[in-house]
């Protein structure tokens, strides 16, 4: 679908957008292996979500939905039942990956697929360190989907250093280590978004240089109500928007402000950005509050290795706000963005180039410079939903005659987008 894109000339208003997508995932999933009637509160209602809660109804789980509020009927301990078919998880890298943690544990076998995005990414990262912990698991010789869980072999305690920065990866080890009956050690030495953990409640050793993870079955989830926060993710786009258009002032409320996903606003105020964040609370472990943005005057400036897991699933919004941002824009160290959704690094650049900006593009990263030549650009989604919404804001920014081809992608984390877009516009 090619969406359309007018200028706006300010946003004013509230905005309150959907459930945390990370978030959603995780309460899905720890409700449906807890015994009894879980309630997820504000669940994000989206593509990537309901590929989460339909490979659980597929292992026998009861799950309703009522508008945005989730009623799980959990079975507890060893409580999943065998699938007659493969487990779908459509574009979801959170739902294949997390997922094939806790299928390890099982005592039977399973398929996970998915769709053509999802089968090009990588998966060997999450099956070599299950298999640490015993797990029977391959994947395609190519290192992607289909995931095979081949039989009952019970897990075993580990202790494992992460290789690549990845809360999914972390994630499925922490479920894997829900099974076992002495303690796993999970170390991580970046910090990557740790709700699992949060909500979970496990403990945590951190120093300078490492976080250590400690799980055991001990840990297993217990029946719970969740209340999800607004995705900082999904706020990130009207924060870029705010912030570039003149005159503008947004509130955002009940946003997820987890230290491990706010390096974005932390970023922005350190370009110029006015941003405050006011009416702080906590739930499940998860911080929340209301974030107040008014445009702003922004400078480029560097962008620190260690921030990047922190903000990897806003560098595409953070390169659209660079734009407009005094000084060339640069970032490196970010290579993951080409195992996403898309090749983000790809993508971006592309876009970048169609709009007529000077772009240097590398292995892990990319630079540009120059103003915006060309206001009549098809932009393109490459099927990834963050690209599309990052256009969609440039578009909105620049006016002319700009569209985003594929903009459907949008579903996968904010379906919703153009009609929050057109309440704030003014
Ligand atoms: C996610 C972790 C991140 C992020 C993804 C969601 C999660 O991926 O990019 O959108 O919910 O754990 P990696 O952990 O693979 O970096």
């Amino acid at each position: 679908m090619n969406q359309k894109f007018v200028k706006i000339k300010k946003v004013k208003g509230t905005l309150s957008l959907p459930g945390d997508k990370s978030i959603s995932h995780r309460s899905v999933m720890l409700a449906a292996l807890a015994e009894g009637k879980s309630k997820i509160i504000n669940c994000l209602e989206s593509d990537d979500i309901n590929s989460t809660i339909n490979i659980f109804r597929q292992l026998g789980i009861r799950i309703t939905r009522d508008r945005n509020e989730i009623i799980v009927h959990g079975k507890g301990f060893q409580g999943l039942l065998p699938p007659t078919q493969p487990l779908d998880a459509g574009n979801s890298g959170t739902t294949a990956r997390l997922i094939s943690g806790i299928l390890a544990g099982q005592k039977f076998p399973s398929t996970i697929v998915g769709d053509e995005s999802l089968s090009q990414r990588p998966m060997k990262r999450v099956i070599d360190p299950l298999k640490e912990f015993g797990a029977l698991i391959s994947c395609s010789p190519n290192g992607t989907l289909p995931i095979n869980i081949l039989s009952s072999r019970k897990l075993k305690a580990a202790n494992y250093k992460l290789r690549v920065a990845s809360a999914q990866v972390k994630s499925a080890l922490i479920f894997a280590a829900l099974h076992c009956e002495e303690n796993s050690v999970i170390t991580e030495t970046e910090i990557t978004r740790n709700h699992t953990e949060n909500m979970l409640g496990l403990k945590v050793e951190e120093n300078k240089n490492s976080r250590k993870i400690f799980v055991s079955k001990a840990d297993y989830p217990k029946a719970s109500e969740y209340f999800v926060p607004s995705d900082i993710s999904t706020a990130s786009y009207f924060i870029v928007l705010a912030l570039l258009l003149k005159d503008s002032f947004l509130k955002i409320e009940n946003v997820s402000l987890n230290p491990t996903r706010i390096g974005l606003i932390e970023l922005l105020k350190k370009m110029g950005g006015k941003i405050q964040v006011e009416n702080e609370q906590v739930s499940n472990g998860e911080k929340y509050g209301t974030i107040a943005i008014w445009s702003s005057e922004l400078k480029n400036i560097e962008v620190p290795k260690e921030i990047i897991p922190n903000i990897i699933d806003e560098i595409p919004i953070l390169s659209i706000a660079g734009i407009f941002a005094e000084g060339n824009f640069s970032i490196r160290n970010a290579g993951e963005l080409r195992v996403k959704e898309s090749d983000r690094i790809e993508a971006v650049c592309n876009n970048l180039k169609a709009a007529g900006l000077s772009v240097k593009e590398f292995k892990d990263g990319f630079e540009f410079s120059g103003d915006i030549k060309n206001r009549n650009v098809t932009f393109k989604s490459f099927g990834d939903h963050r690209i599309a919404l990052s256009f969609g804001i440039l578009s909105s920014v620049i006016g002319g005659k700009n569209s985003v081809d594929g903009f459907e992608a949008v579903s996968i984390s904010n379906p919703k987008f153009i009609e929050q877009l057109k309440s704030i516009s003014v």
